[in-house]
């Protein structure tokens, strides 16, 4: 960015809250955390879940934050600006390379979410049973083509947006779809416990059994956590660069962490007990929100309203959540390379809709592709998801934890001393030694170095 350029951020503080909720809400929420609680055991996997939130997510999201906005530039500025001299900015580039990574699959689904509306439009589920549904999906994702032009499609909607700038755009955007969001995931909640037979989803969502939590379910429920909350790779770092210096970081924080956590935990009450109510298995993968809630919604008066606006909103989530993905690649460029918004927007966009077509071809023409025994897709996930968001996370303890001065740390997060910060000796322990501490114990598990 040129020096005499002033920078926009948020306009207030609801917009800073919806554009952070809005990021950290999405798919990963809705259409990802019912199935991976599903594939591991249920309520056991919802506590480790949210112990890994409050015990590392908070705390590495109050850094991503307190980094942020003391810098007030991209990821690569962040760190180039607060360790100058050092080789802390590949860690910036890194989260940069991340983001793009995480947005080529993440636009695959978004993309699937585009068909399923216009499917809900078009009266597709009508009179359909179990089966045909199932067919509808599993034909969808394997067609040769039919989801990479819903992938472009949604690309192009998020370029759209971030081309509109930090308040125009991004702000602004979210404001609308947040609200929205929420009212309706309620109204699926209530419906579905009305379902018959829906207390057996809540009882596997809520009732932990631990025999079935596997150290694999272990790591993945940290890895959810930090896809949950963006954390890891700069994503609330970059949108974190834009809250006002006078909002109170660790009042956002929280309130960003109880909304996303919140919406969780209601998509698996709007989801699993139907899944239950119609005997579909809850390890169906990551069909799961795509299989039941069609056959939910036409057994509903107004069903295809239901539909069409469950699976609008599911692309509202999607798209909060891609912009501030895109937003990580777009502010460098535009930033350190000078370049103009919409050319920055453009180029990236398209790269990365060219990369994310492997991911979306990987359920179809390209389903031979093998990468340790899992598709081009569950590959891309994996590797962003359970190992590269993990290792943004220790970094981040280790650049907050031990390399930056605390003063500096205390003094963005107090406003310059005006709001008093309890705990903080507690949260540098937590930053320095439990969170990666237990980040790395988890990988050397996984990777079967220790028992
Ligand atoms: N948190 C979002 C979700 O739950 C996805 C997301 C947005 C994300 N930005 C991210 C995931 C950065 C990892 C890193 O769907």
């Amino acid at each position: 960015m040129k020096k005499d350029q002033a920078r926009i951020g948020f306009k207030s503080n609801l917009g800073a809250i919806a554009a952070l909720a809005g990021s950290a809400v999405g798919l990963g929420n809705i259409w990802k955390f019912p199935y991976i609680a599903g594939t591991n055991g249920g309520g056991a996997f919802l506590l480790v879940y949210i112990f890994f939130i409050l015990l590392i997510g908070f705390p590495v999201m109050l850094a991503e934050f307190t980094l942020g906005r003391r810098s007030q530039q991209n990821a690569f500025g962040t760190f180039r600006f607060l360790a100058p001299g050092t080789k802390w900015f590949l860690f910036g580039a890194l989260s940069i390379i991340a983001a793009t990574l995480i947005l080529s699959f993440y636009g695959t689904v978004s993309g699937w979410t585009l068909e399923y509306v216009w499917l809900s439009l078009t009266n597709s589920f009508e009179g359909t049973n179990a089966q045909e549904v199932n067919a509808i999906y599993t034909d969808f994702i394997s067609h040769p083509y039919k989801a990479l032009l819903w992938h472009i499609g949604f690309m192009a909607i998020t370029a759209g947006i971030i081309m509109g700038g930090v308040q125009k755009g991004i702000e602004r955007y979210s404001k609308i779809m947040m609200p929205l969001l929420f009212i309706i995931i309620i109204a699926l909640c209530i419906n579905s416990m009305s379902l018959p037979g829906s207390t057996q989803g809540l009882k596997f969502l809520f009732f932990p059994e631990f025999s079935k939590l596997t150290a694999n379910g272990i790591l993945a429920a940290l890895g959810q956590a930090f896809f949950s909350l963006s954390l890891g790779m700069g994503t609330l770092l970059t949108y974190a660069s834009y809250i006002s210096k006078r909002d109170n970081l660790m009042n956002i924080s929280l309130k960003v962490i109880t909304t996303d956590t919140l919406v969780a935990v209601l998509a698996g009450i709007a989801i699993l007990p139907a899944v239950f109510s119609f005997g579909i298995d809850p390890q169906a993968g990551p069909g799961l929100v795509f299989i039941t809630l069609p056959q939910v919604f036409q057994q509903l008066p107004l069903g295809e309203l239901w539909a069409v606006s469950f699976f609008i909103l599911l692309t509202f989530a999607g798209l909060t959540s891609a912009i501030s993905m895109l937003e990580v690649p777009v502010a460098y460029l535009v930033e350190e390379k000078n370049m103009k918004r919409t050319t920055a927007t453009g180029l990236l966009a398209t790269v990365i809709t060219i990369i994310g077509g492997f991911n979306t071809l990987s359920f179809g023409p390209l389903r031979n592709v093998q990468i340790l025994g899992m598709n081009i897709f569950d590959a891309c996930d994996y590797l962003c998801s359970n190992i590269l968001l993990p290792i943004g996370g220790i970094l981040i303890c280790v650049f907050a934890g031990w390399y930056l001065d605390k003063a500096i740390i205390l003094h963005e997060m107090s406003n310059e001393g005006s709001l008093k910060i309890r705990f903080f000796k507690v949260y540098i322990l937590i930053l320095k030694y439990i969170a990666p501490a237990c980040i790395l114990l988890i990988f050397l598990n996984i990777f079967g170095v220790i028992k």
